[in-house]
C-alpha cells in the first residue's frame, strides 16, 4: 500500500523534512534543488508531492494525496471538506488580520476589502455585521489601501514589518495561523494502520522539537 504526502516548497518543506526524518521518511534526492514534483523516499511505500500551497488541501480532499502539510490560512480559505486536521505542526506561526492605512478611521458604511482570502474575508465581515465588497487579489495586498483600491485588506501578519513599510496598521484579529497536518478522511479508514502510525510518530516528533 502506497502513502502519498503533499508538501509545498519554502518554509513548510524546510521545517517539515526534519519532522519526517524523525519518523524515518527522507526524500531520496534534494527536493529544493530539483524541478521534479514527485519524489521517492527512504520508505518504499511513501512518496512526496511538491505542490503550490493552495493546492495541497485540494489534493488531500480528493485523495490524490493521503497526507499533507498546509497553512491554517489556506485551510480556512479552502474549507475542511473531506479532511481531518489531526496535528498542529507549530510551523510558520502568524496571525490573520485586517489592516488599513495607519491613522485613518474605519468607515462606518459599506467598505471595500482586498485579499487573496476571499472566503475568510466574506465570513469575517458578515460575522461582524459589516457590509463589505470583497476584491480578489493574488499578492501585494498592502498596495490596495494606498492606491485606494480598497479600504482594508485581509492578510497574514508575522512581524508587522510589511504593513509598517507600506504605511498600514493591523486592525482586527481574525485567526491564529500555523501549519497543520491534514489527512484524507477516506484514506484514514482504508489505510488506517499506516496513516495512524505516521500521525502518531509525527505527533511525538513535534513534541520533541517544540
Ligand atoms: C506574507 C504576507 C505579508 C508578510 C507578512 O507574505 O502576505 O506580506 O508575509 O509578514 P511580516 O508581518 O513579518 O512582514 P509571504 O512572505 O508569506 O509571501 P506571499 O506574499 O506570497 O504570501
Amino acid at each position: 500500500m502506497q502513502i502519498t504526502i503533499a508538501l509545498t516548497k519554502g518554509r513548510i518543506l524546510e521545517e517539515t523534512l526534519p519532522l519526517l526524518a524523525e519518523v524515518g521518511i527522507a526524500p531520496l534526492e534534494d527536493i529544493s534543488a530539483s524541478r521534479k514534483l514527485l519524489f521517492d523516499t527512504s520508505r518504499s511505500d511513501v512518496r512526496l508531492l511538491v505542490l503550490r500551497g493552495s493546492d495541497v488541501p485540494t489534493y488531500v480532499q480528493f485523495g490524490a494525496a493521503d497526507l499533507g502539510v498546509s497553512g491554517k490560512d489556506t485551510l480556512l480559505e479552502h474549507g475542511g471538506d473531506g479532511l481531518y486536521e489531526p496535528l498542529d505542526l507549530g510551523i510558520a506561526r502568524c496571525r490573520m488580520m485586517t489592516a488599513a492605512v495607519a491613522g485613518v478611521a474605519a468607515g462606518s458604511g459599506r467598505i471595500r476589502v482586498a485579499t487573496k482570502y476571499v472566503n475568510v474575508a466574506r465570513r469575517f465581515y458578515a460575522e461582524q455585521g459589516r457590509q463589505a465588497d470583497i476584491i480578489k487579489l493574488y499578492g501585494a495586498m498592502e498596495l490596495a489601501p494606498i492606491m485606494a483600491l480598497a479600504d482594508e485588506i485581509v492578510d497574514i501578519v508575522d512581524t508587522g514589518n510589511t504593513l509598517r513599510a507600506n504605511g498600514l496598521e493591523a486592525r482586527e484579529f481574525i485567526a491564529d495561523i500555523s501549519s497543520r497536518l491534514i489527512v484524507n478522511k477516506a484514506a484514514m479508514k482504508m489505510k488506517h494502520r499506516l496513516l495512524q502510525d505516521i500521525v502518531d510518530r509525527l505527533t511525538e516528533a513535534v513534541k520533541k522539537v517544540r
